[in-house]
């Protein structure tokens, strides 16, 4: 009877325990190398192990950089300082090692390969005796620098073994950094290309905001304006900044339907006739044909040029829409277009007084404008004018003398009350009227 006999594995017992060292360490090594932060530390316990496994004093792990041909230590054990921490190949080391794969190359028997001339001296110098190029699917990503056993004996066919599983391992540890960073840098690009996208995207809006204010003489800067103060109401609302954005550009587009309305009715120094007034109300559908093809980062744009002129009682236009069938964004929009309006002159009408414009804001709750929408946009003002926040926006937008206007504090703050939701304490005062009138 003939047995498989592998005198690997029944000459020496401590061979192994090393071989189940050597696996153990390989299997840990596997949890390690999907954590990127502890690269280096992979490769440095695994250049341990691997010294440990085999009873060696010295060596190095480098990972390979192809666009600089070197070879970059990422860590070293008994090289001394003067070991050199960058190693140079040539297309040759390159080709060579490529046709070798991941298989341990004496470092005597290969003087005919420049790189093993040009550091000859740094080599014999450690003792190093293997070289292990990390060939990982067709790519040089790394190096082992082996040196002799500390029992002075050359590495056994076994050990070399030992060596080729380890350097898998850290190989794969190497590319997986690699592609990681690869990765990295797309995701870094694209977020820079996003970015640019964006701020050409604000830009486009801006301009677009500014031509379209051009043509209305008597309301210069409105839709600047109707965007800043879209804005306000959106971040009052403790809206996410994106979502704040996505308001300004709204208010900045609301009437770009305007673009296409005759200028002359445009400017009119007089009440429009109602034939003038037909064209003009086409401006919200115009705007919203306009707006629509366009990829927006913000889908309830066009939404917000299309009713930005409907009211919650349904009379607005142009579709008679009431309530929540109104689009939020054009709800906010709508607030902001009405209180432009109102505080710039007109050519045919003044700008209102502040406290007029706050009366007109309450007195229009539940017809034209949301509750909700006015206690934000107040409660914004209010907040400015008490200087509980640095913010001037209200005061850049409307002059300091028109929003510090006597009374317009107690004014804001008087109608906040009278608007905020009725407390559960009022309604229990009001049932027990009710009783005793029974
Ligand atoms: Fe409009
Ligand atoms: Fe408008």
């Amino acid at each position: 009877m003939t047995t498989i006999h592998d005198s690997r594995f029944t000459n020496h017992d401590h061979d192994d325990h090393k071989l189940i060292h050597a696996f153990g360490a390989l299997a840990e090594l596997g949890h390690e190398i999907t954590n990127k932060n502890s690269f280096q530390e992979t490769i440095r316990t695994s250049l341990h192990l691997l010294s440990g496994a085999i009873g060696i004093m010295r060596g190095a792990a480098a990972r390979y950089s192809r666009y600089a041909h070197e070879l970059n230590l990422v860590a070293v054990r008994g090289l001394g300082d003067d070991f050199p921490l960058s190693l140079t190949l040539t297309t040759e080391d390159e080709r060579q090692f490529l046709t070798n794969g991941l298989h341990p190359i004496e470092i005597a028997e290969a003087q005919v390969l420049p790189f093993f001339q040009i550091y000859d001296v740094s080599f014999a110098d450690r003792g190093l005796q293997l070289f292990v190029p990390l060939v990982v699917r067709e790519e040089i990503v790394g190096a082992l620098f082996l040196g002799e056993k500390a029992t002075g004996e050359a590495y056994t066919s076994y050990e070399k073994e030992i060596v080729c599983a380890m350097g898998q391992h850290i190989g794969v540890a190497i590319a997986q950094r690699n592609l990681m960073a690869e990765i990295e840098r797309h995701a870094e690009e694209n977020r820079q290309l996003f970015d640019e996208m964006r701020s050409t995207y604000h830009d486009t809006v801006k301009a677009f905001a500014a031509a379209i204010d051009c043509k209305d003489k008597y309301t210069e800067g409105h839709s600047v304006r109707v965007g800043k103060f879209s804005e306000i109401i959106a971040s009052e609302l403790g809206w996410g900044k994106e979502e704040v954005e996505g308001a300004a550009v709204a208010g900045y587009l609301h009437d770009v339907g305007k673009l296409t309305v005759e200028r002359k009715i445009i400017n009119a120094p007089y009440r429009i006739n109602a034939k003038e007034s037909a064209e003009l109300n086409k401006h919200p559908g115009v705007g919203f044909e306009i707006l629509q093809p366009i990829h927006h980062p913000y889908t309830d744009v066009p939404l917000a040029a299309k009713y930005h002129h409907e009211r919650l009682d349904g009379r607005g236009y142009p579709d008679g829409l009431k309530g929540r069938e109104i689009p939020y964004i054009a709800k906010i929009v709508t607030l902001a277009d009405s209180f432009d309006a109102m505080t710039t002159d007109r050519p045919y009408k003044a700008r209102r007084a502040a406290r007029d414009v706050v009366d007109d804001l309450k007195g229009n709750i539940g017809r034209q404008f949301s509750p909700e929408l006015v206690t934000a946009f107040l409660g914004g003002m209010l907040k400015e004018l008490k200087g509980e926040t640095t913010d001037k926006r209200f005061r850049r937008l409307l002059g300091r003398d028109y929003m510090e206007a006597e009374g317009i504090v107690e004014k804001i703050r008087t109608t906040l009350n009278d608007v905020a939701p009725t407390s559960p304490m009022t309604y229990v005062a009001a049932a027990g009227d009710i009783l005793q009138i029974h």
